[in-house]
């Protein structure tokens, strides 16, 4: 992998780049903003830590759309972040047309690039990037469930004291308040974390969950998380530079899988070197399916917004 080319160079983009620099993931990071200076200001200061991380990737800001060529993989973080009290469809009329601008320039620039969405509201934006370029479903996906399921994970760390690295949490569903967490298939070194957590504990966990970004930024007030998020994305990064195929949570466009199509949801994807490689379904009980189809209705709406605007 030569090239990835991160457009947004706010604090989820300048955590991305960090992230994937350090963990020496390309040659070369193209930061991409509509702001100059922000761009070329991240990417110097994320340059300038290379001697002591030991990376060589190279990194550079701009505001031209022409040095997105030859990216192999985009990862688009630009957009209005929600404030306080506002959920993630709230931004969607904001940031339609700066996703339309990002993406025609992928289209023009890197046409076989695998773009990888992250800006809110996330499921919706993949919706519409993948209708708008015509892109094969394998190279349009986007970011929620590895976050989700990382928030998750450390709550049950703290809760129960075991190693952050022996906890496997899934959250599948749109990245909203109808998230889906799949309590049966959450382990701690893959014993059901049932056993060690009871329900009414484990409830407020699924809670605290679904409001983890609205925590953040309650507490923040001015800006949303962009540390979970940037290593959320650079995990998948990292599974699609290695071809490692790992399983996480993707939004992905389903073509019939869990009863649905024509939508872009969280479900578990294999991911590797030509991006999603595969789809994995589960098999879902009544009340995991009941949930996965309000988190899809709600998904729905925004859709209908979509196409309404
Ligand atoms: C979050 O959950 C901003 O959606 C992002 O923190």
């Amino acid at each position: 992998m030569n090239k990835i080319t991160i457009v947004g160079a706010g604090r989820v983009g300048e955590s991305t780049a960090q992230f994937i620099a350090a963990k020496n993931l390309c040659r070369e990071i193209v930061l991409l903003d509509i702001h100059e200076g922000a761009a070329k200001g991240a990417a110097l200061d994320i340059q300038e830590v290379a001697p002591i991380f030991e990376y060589d990737t190279r990194l550079i800001g701009t505001t031209d759309h022409a040095l997105m060529t030859d990216s192999d993989i985009i990862i688009i973080t630009a957009g209005l972040p929600r404030k306080p009290g506002m959920s993630r469809s709230d931004v969607l009329s904001s940031n339609i047309p700066i996703i339309d601008g990002i993406v025609e320039g992928a289209m023009k620039y890197a046409p076989n690039a695998i773009l990888l969405f992250v800006t809110n509201p996330v499921d919706v934006i993949t919706y519409h990037a993948f209708i708008k370029t015509g892109w094969p479903r394998n190279r349009v996906f986007g970011q929620a469930g590895v976050l989700d399921s990382s928030r998750m994970a450390s709550f049950i760390a703290s809760e129960t004291g075991f190693s952050n690295m022996d906890i496997n949490t899934m959250v599948l569903g749109g990245h909203g308040d109808t998230m889906v967490p799949m309590l049966r298939y959450c382990t701690i070194a893959g014993i059901p974390v049932e056993k060690f957590i009871e329900k009414e504990r484990l409830d407020a966990i699924v809670e605290r969950t679904r409001n983890g970004g609205a925590e953040i930024l309650a507490l923040r007030q001015n800006s949303s998380a962009y540390d979970a998020p940037a290593a959320s994305v650079t995990e998948m990064v990292d599974s699609i530079v290695h071809n490692r195929n790992r399983i996480l949570p993707t939004v992905c466009l389903l073509e019939g899988e869990y009863g649905h199509e024509d939508i872009a949801i969280g479900v578990p994807a294999m991911l590797g070197q030509n991006g999603v490689i595969d789809i994995i379904e589960l098999d879902m009980n009544d009340a995991e399916q009941t949930m996965f189809d309000q988190s899809a209705a709600l998904v729905r709406k925004d859709l209908d917004l979509l196409k309404s605007m």
